[in-house]
């Protein structure tokens, strides 16, 4: 079973979301993120993946999104960035904002993410708040799936 949880800005990190974030990018975070929302999504109840997003200079800002090697390919990242572009959408965001490694830059164009800039490792990239669509069957390939009405 796959379940989300969120954490509130000031909520204790270090059982659950760290251990994730530090496996997927040999960082370890602070205990608690005043600034930011952070989620995490959970595989028959082991913390699997898990984002950030935060508020920063008029736009919304979505980082560390990472699934565990283990677990990967299984549509949870798509799950984490959902779940964050929920809640920039429910904050009625005018711009989201996040900067990724070249390599992800697909994985996030495919919710509507365009570059604005990028170097050798990084692409910044932007995706206008009236823009984010949350609904998967409109992305979908599968025209004659029952889901569809
Ligand atoms: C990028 C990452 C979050 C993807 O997570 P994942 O759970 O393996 O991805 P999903 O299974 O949800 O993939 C969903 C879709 O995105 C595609 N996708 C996944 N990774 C991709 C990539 N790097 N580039 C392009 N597309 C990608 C999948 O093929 C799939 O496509 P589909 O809808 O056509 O089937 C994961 O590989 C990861 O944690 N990477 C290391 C951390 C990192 O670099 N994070 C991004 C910067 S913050």
């Amino acid at each position: 079973m796959i379940q989300g949880k969120w954490f509130a800005p000031g909520n204790d990190l270090s059982a659950e979301v760290l251990p994730v974030r530090e496996a997927v990018f040999g960082i370890t975070g602070e205990k608690t993120d005043p600034e930011g929302w952070n989620a995490l999504v959970y595989l028959d109840d082991h913390p699997a993946a898990s984002g950030r997003i935060w508020w920063k200079e008029d736009a919304f800002w979505i980082g560390s999104v990472g699934v565990l090697p283990e677990f990967r390919g299984q549509r949870i990242g798509d799950l984490v960035l959902r779940l964050l572009l929920f809640k920039a959408q429910s904050h009625a965001a005018r711009e989201v904002r996040l900067s990724c490694p070249r390599e992800t830059e697909g994985f996030f164009a495919r919710l509507g993410f365009q570059a604005v800039s990028s170097d050798n490792e990084t692409v910044e990239m932007t995706l206008d708040g009236k823009e984010i669509s949350l609904d998967s069957c409109a992305s979908c390939k599968k025209q004659n799936c029952p889901n569809r009405k």
